[in-house]
C-alpha cells in the first residue's frame, strides 16, 4: 500500500501538522505501507489559471511548468492520500488548495449524474481513500466544521472515501508539549496502524484523539501568557518569528495593538497558574529561545509536598520541551516545595531572593539559574544587554574597572619616579576628570570615577598651588580613599564591583540577590585589602628597620584578593543555592 502525504502548512517540517503526521505515517509503516510525504511549502506550485486547457487542448496535462507534474504523477499512484494542514480562517491552507486546485488535469470535463447530484468523473477510475489530518489554534473542535464538509465534498464524487478525520484542537501545545503528549503520539501511530490494517480507526484510538491535549482551562491561561510575552512591546521593532525557521519567514511579527487589547481583556484575569503542572507548563510557553543561544542544558524540577509532582526542561537548539518524570543526564536540579514554587510563578516571591533564602535548592550547573529571568521571559527585545556601556569607545563593562585604575597607576608610578608633583598629580587629576566626564555624558558614572575624581581634583590643585601631598602622604592617603571607596559603596544599592561585572551578563541579572550580595563580598575583600595596605604604608614609615616586611604584607592581600575574585563568584552562588547558607 501506498500512503502519500502532502503537508501544507507553511512551517513545514516544524509544524504541528507535521507532529501529527509523522507518527501516524509511522504507523502506517509498521503496519507495511510504503509513505511519501510532500511539503509544499518547498514545491512551486503556481495557482490555476482558469484556462482548462488541461481539458480542451492537453487533456490531461497542465500548460503550467512546475513542481506540480511531478505531484500528479505522485498521487495517481497512491492508494491513500493524506491531507495534512493547519486550520487557516475555517480551511486548509491556501497553499493546499492552491494544489488541489491544480489536480484539475486528473479530471474528465464531461458532467454526470452521481446520485442526487452532478459531477465529473475521474480521468482514470483509480480508486483513492483519504485521510484528513488537521490541528487548529483554538481550543474547540467546532472550528473544523467547514474542513470536515470540505473533505466529504472532495471525497464523495469519487472512488474511494474519507477513512478518518484527525483533528487536534489547540494544536500549538504540541510544539511545547515534548513527550508529555506521548500518549497522544502513540494514538497517531496507532491510527497509522489502524488505517492501513482496517481501513478505519478503532473507537478506542478515536476517543483518544479526541481528547483535549490540556484541559481547558490551563489552555487558556497558558495560551494568552504565552501571546503575553510574545508581543513586541510598544516601540520596539521586532522582525523575527518564534514559529518560523528564517527560511520560510517572510512576515513581521512587530507589535499588535488589536492583539493586545484581546490580551488585556482575556487573559489578564485568569493568567496565574493554578497547579505546578501548569507553572511548568507556563514557563515552556514562555521560554525565550534567543536567550538560550546555543545552551545544552536538562532542567530536573523536583516539587515536593502537596500537589507536586517531578518534571525535567530539556533545552537544546534554542528549544524547550517539558516532561513529566525523572532525567537520567539532568544537568541542573531544583528541588522546591511545590507551595514555593507556586508563589514564583505567580509573581507572588522572587525567585533568586527565595533561593537566597534557602526556600529551594539548586545543585549541579548553576549558570542556567543566572539565566533564568531571560530564558523564560518569553521576549528578549526589552532585556537586550549591550556588553559595553553607551558612548562611542566599545569598551567592554568590566574594561572599564582597569580604565578607571589608569589615573592610579600613573600615580603610583609617579610616586617611584619622583616625578614633578604637579605632574603627578594634575595627570591623574585631569584623566579622572575625562573618565568621569565621559561617562557622565554616555551613560552614568561609577562609584569609583566619581571618588578618583575628586580626590585627584582636591590632590591636584593642593599640588599646583604648591602644596603636594608628599609620597608618604600620598601612598598612604591613596590607599586610604580607595579602601573607603570600595567600603562605602557597600552602603549604596549596587557594591562597587557589581557596577562593572554586570555587564558580563544578561541585564535581567543587575538586581538579582545573589548577584548583588557575591559582589557585594568581594567588594568588601578588596576594600579591606586597600585599607590593610594603607596600614602598611603607615608601618613603613613608622617603623621604617622592618621595611621588607611590610612590603611584602602590603602586596600580599592584592594576590590573596586576585585569586578570591576568580574563584568566589563561580563557588558561592552554587554553594548558596545548594542550601549552603542553611549551613552557617
Ligand atoms: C492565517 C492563519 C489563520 C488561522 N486561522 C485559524 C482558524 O480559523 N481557527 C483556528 O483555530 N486556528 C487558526 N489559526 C491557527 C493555526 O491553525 C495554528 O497556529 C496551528 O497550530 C498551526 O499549525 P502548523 O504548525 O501545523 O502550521 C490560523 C493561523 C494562521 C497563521
Amino acid at each position: 500500500m501506498y500512503i502519500l502525504a502532502i503537508n501544507g502548512s507553511p512551517r513545514g517540517r516544524d509544524s504541528n501538522t507535521d507532529r501529527m503526521l509523522q507518527p501516524f505515517l509511522a504507523g502506517a509503516r509498521d503496519a507495511g505501507a510504503t509513505t511519501d510525504v510532500i511539503y509544499v511549502v518547498d514545491l512551486d506550485i503556481r495557482d490555476c489559471q482558469g484556462c482548462f486547457m488541461c481539458w480542451t487542448k492537453t487533456p490531461g496535462r497542465c500548460i503550467l511548468q512546475d513542481d506540480m507534474k511531478g505531484v500528479l504523477e505522485q498521487i495517481k499512484k497512491a492508494d491513500i492520500l493524506v491531507l495534512a494542514t493547519p486550520l487557516y480562517h475555517f480551511g486548509m491552507t491556501a497553499r493546499l488548495k492552491r494544489l488541489l486546485e491544480r489536480t484539475l488535469p486528473l479530471a474528465d470535463p464531461h458532467i454526470i449524474k452521481k446520485g442526487d447530484h452532478f459531477s465529473h468523473p475521474g480521468r482514470e477510475e483509480h480508486r483513492m481513500d483519504m485521510v484528513l489530518i488537521a490541528n487548529c489554534g483554538f481550543p474547540d473542535r467546532v472550528h473544523f466544521k467547514a474542513l470536515e464538509e470540505h473533505m466529504c465534498q472532495l471525497t464523495k464524487d469519487r472512488p474511494g472515501s474519507l477513512l478518518a478525520s484527525i483533528l487536534c484542537s489547540g494544536g500549538e501545545m504540541l510544539r511545547f508539549g515534548g513527550d508529555g503528549f506521548k500518549w497522544y503520539y502513540d494514538a497517531l501511530r496507532r491510527a497509522g496502524r489502524e488505517i492501513v490494517e482496517m481501513g478505519h480507526l478503532s473507537s478506542e484510538t478515536e476517543s483518544i484523539l479526541a481528547k483535549e491535549l490540556v484541559p481547558l482551562e490551563s489552555f487558556l491561561n497558558m495560551a494568552n501568557a504565552f501571546w503575553d510575552s510574545k508581543i513586541t512591546p510598544e516601540g520596539v521593532e521586532g522582525n523575527k518569528s518564534d514559529f518560523t525557521s528564517e527560511e520560510h519567514f517572510t512576515g513581521d511579527s512587530g507589535k499588535n495593538e488589536a492583539g493586545e487589547k484581546r490580551i488585556e481583556q482575556i487573559s489578564k484575569p485568569n493568567m496565574l497558574p493554578r497547579d505546578c503542572r501548569e507553572a511548568v507548563m507556563g514557563m515552556v510557553m514562555v521560554f525565550n529561545p534567543r536567550a538560550a543561544g546555543d545552551m545544552k542544558a536538562v532542567l530536573q524540577i523536583n516539587l515536593t509536598g502537596e500537589g507536586g509532582g517531578e518534571f525535567y526542561m530539556v533545552i537544546q537548539e534554542g528549544r524547550c520541551s517539558v516532561h513529566e518524570g525523572k532525567a537520567e543526564n539532568a544537568t541542573t536540579v531544583i528541588t522546591s516545595p511545590a507551595d514555593v514554587w507556586l508563589s514564583i510563578a505567580r509573581g507572588k516571591l522572587d525567585g533568586a531572593g527565595a533561593l537566597m533564602q534557602g526556600l529551594y535548592k539548586v545543585t549541579g550547573d548553576f549558570g542556567i539559574m543566572l539565566k533564568m529571568k531571560d530564558l523564560f521571559s518569553g521576549t528578549d527585545s526589552k532585556d537586550e544587554a549591550p556588553a559595553c556601556p553607551a558612548g562611542p569607545l566599545p569598551i567592554p563593562g568590566m574594561m572599564w574597572l582597569t580604565v578607571a585604575f589608569l589615573p592610579w597607576i600613573f600615580n603610583w608610578i609617579a610616586t617611584g619616579m619622583e616625578l614633578n608633583p604637579a605632574v603627578k598629580w594634575g595627570v591623574p587629576a585631569l584623566g579622572s576628570l575625562l573618565i568621569w566626564g565621559y561617562r557622565k555624558y554616555y551613560n552614568s558614572p561609577t562609584w569609583m570615577d566619581s571618588i578618583s575624581a575628586v580626590y585627584f581634583l582636591v590632590a591636584g590643585v593642593f599640588a599646583l598651588a604648591g602644596y603636594p601631598l608628599s609620597p608618604a602622604a600620598g601612598d598612604f592617603s591613596g590607599n586610604l580613599v580607595l579602601g573607603a571607596t570600595w567600603l562605602a559603596s557597600l552602603a549604596k544599592e549596587v557594591p562597587l564591583t557589581a557596577e562593572y561585572s554586570r555587564w558580563n551578563y544578561p541585564a535581567s541579572l543587575a538586581d538579582n540577590p545573589m548577584f548583588l550580595r557575591t559582589n557585594a563580598i568581594i567588594t568588601a575583600v578588596w576594600g579591606e585589602a586597600y585599607l590593610f595596605m594603607a596600614v602598611m604604608v603607615l608601618m613603613m614609615n613608622l617603623i621604617p628597620e622592618y621595611k621588607i616586611l611590610w612590603m611584602v604584607l602590603r602586596y600580599l592581600p592584592l594576590l590573596l584578593a586576585g585569586v578570591f575574585t576568580a574563584w568566589f563568584p563561580d563557588w558561592y552562588p552554587a554553594y548558596i543555592a545548594a542550601g549552603g547558607n542553611k549551613h552557617r
